[in-house]
């Protein structure tokens, strides 16, 4: 990997670093968060607008690595070496997604595939797929989609059903958008005018077109900070006066949650056991300047020296309902880890429940598509722990939207394809859970 990186111009940077994330993504179960930090493979000695080049080419590899192989695959003449298999991905998506010309591809991965000793010996299958994906996948205008893996379908459809997966797939083909979280104190009015881009409501903003946030107005000033429209809910639609209550953010790291709740005036302490998730957030609030009381500890370890009006429990997870925007995490088999998450989910619910005040609440949330880990953690804990009451989120229009799903018993289901009119969102689920207090 060393001696491919040395002395190459930025386009060919770019495909190194990619390819290297995307191999080690099928090769050695590796993030895509997790290789970026890895210094053999130097991507923070790219630069910024290159690294946002390989960013995005990454993520449409991912995004729509299982329609590629398909194509691939129809096509097999022989085993095809998990390095070409990678290689092959990348050509396609020049080819298919980002309309590169043929002399452009041809040339950029042949010369690419003979500088690795993997995939020296394979120039003429490269060759015969890349003429392939000009010859007759580019005329067929095929238009490459976001798939689901089998275990993952499966699961997927035996909880919903084939037309809602159907619908969760085509709103993660398209590329994600960034969402802003905008503060109170801004007057909204017109604040965006200048993007272009979408609102739900005024505290938030997405962008319809790449823009660099840091140059974008309020960045400095700290009058935003990036939250996917899902993700802000669970705070936003809570039934809760946060002022002056004080509130336990449990798993805080990287912040949007608690930045939400500070800016509601919560007396808040939030907690996370990642030093590294803690820094992100520490330079977010050096822009943002909330007072809250930030501790690097493990929820397991924490001795809370007073008792909460409510607590935030937003805790590991698969993550499955942000595959749009991580694509990496299905390829790293996600339902593997299922069993311990749960445990780990039970238990942080069970010892959070002892440090509420009476009719205090919990605010569970998860960025999760999977059941066992929204509902059913949920109904398990209410049948075991009696003084514990669901409560509904505030009236609002987002109960009549499709999507928005609130479940008497169960909590409330955010599918992806909500306000699917401006790109839908991720997949997400929270509830709200009150401590009856004993006089009650
Ligand atoms: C889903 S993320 C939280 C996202 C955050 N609430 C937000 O809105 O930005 C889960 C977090 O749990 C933290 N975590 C995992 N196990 C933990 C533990 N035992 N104690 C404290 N934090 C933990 C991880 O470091 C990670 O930051």
């Amino acid at each position: 990997m060393e001696k491919s990186l040395n002395n190459k111009n930025s386009q060919d940077k770019i495909l190194t670093t990619a390819y290297f994330i995307i191999l080690n993504v099928f090769k050695k179960n590796i993030s895509t968060r997790e290789s970026k930090g890895l210094k053999a493979l130097k991507y923070s000695t790219l630069s910024s607008s290159d690294k946002a080049k390989c960013n995005d080419l990454v993520q449409k590899v991912l995004r729509f690595t299982l329609f590629l192989d398909s194509l691939i695959n129809e096509r097999k003449k022989g085993r095809i070496r998990v390095e070409l298999f990678c290689l092959l991905r990348l050509a396609l998506t020049d080819i298919l997604v980002r309309g590169v010309k043929k002399e452009t591809v041809l040339k950029k991965y042949s010369e690419f595939a003979l500088s690795l000793e993997r995939t020296k010996h394979s120039i003429d299958q490269l060759r015969y797929y890349i003429h392939l994906g000009f010859s007759e996948w580019n005329k067929s205008a095929l238009k490459p989609l976001f798939l689901f893996e089998k275990k993952l379908l499966e699961a997927l459809v035996g909880q919903y059903n084939l037309k809602s997966v159907k619908r969760i797939e085509k709103i993660f083909s398209k590329s994600p958008y960034v969402d802003l979280y905008i503060r109170n104190r801004v007057k909204k009015g017109q604040y965006f005018e200048q993007f272009k881009g979408s609102s739900t409501d005024p505290s938030h903003f997405r962008f319809s077109q790449n823009v660099s946030l840091m140059k974008t107005k309020g960045y400095i000033s700290g009058e935003w900070w990036v939250q996917s429209l899902s993700a802000s809910l669970p705070v936003k639609l809570a039934p809760i006066d946060f002022k002056e209550k004080y509130v336990l953010d449990v798993c805080c790291a990287p912040g949007g949650k608690s930045f939400q709740l500070a800016d509601q005036g919560a007396i808040l302490t939030s907690i996370d056991k990642s030093k590294k998730r803690l820094n992100l957030m520490k330079e977010n609030l050096d822009r943002l300047k909330y007072d809250l009381d930030l501790i690097c500890v493990d929820v397991f370890e924490y001795k809370p020296k007073k008792m909460f009006d409510i607590i935030l429990l937003d805790p590991p997870c698969t993550a499955t309902g942000t595959l749009g925007k991580n694509p990496d995490l299905q390829f790293l088999k996600p339902l593997d880890k299922l069993e311990d998450l749960l445990d780990t989910q039970k238990k942080m619910l069970e010892r959070c429940s002892g440090w509420l005040t009476d009719n205090g609440v919990i605010i569970y949330s998860v960025c999760s598509l999977q059941k066992e880990e929204g509902e059913n953690q949920i109904s398990r804990f209410l049948k075991k722990h009696k003084r514990f009451s669901l409560v509904d989120p505030k009236e609002g229009c987002h109960l009549y939207k499709d999507g928005f799903e609130i479940q008497k018993t169960r909590g409330i289901r955010i599918m992806p394809f909500f306000e699917e009119g401006i790109g839908g969102t991720e997949g997400f689920y929270f509830a709200y859970l009150q401590l009856k207090g004993n006089g009650n």
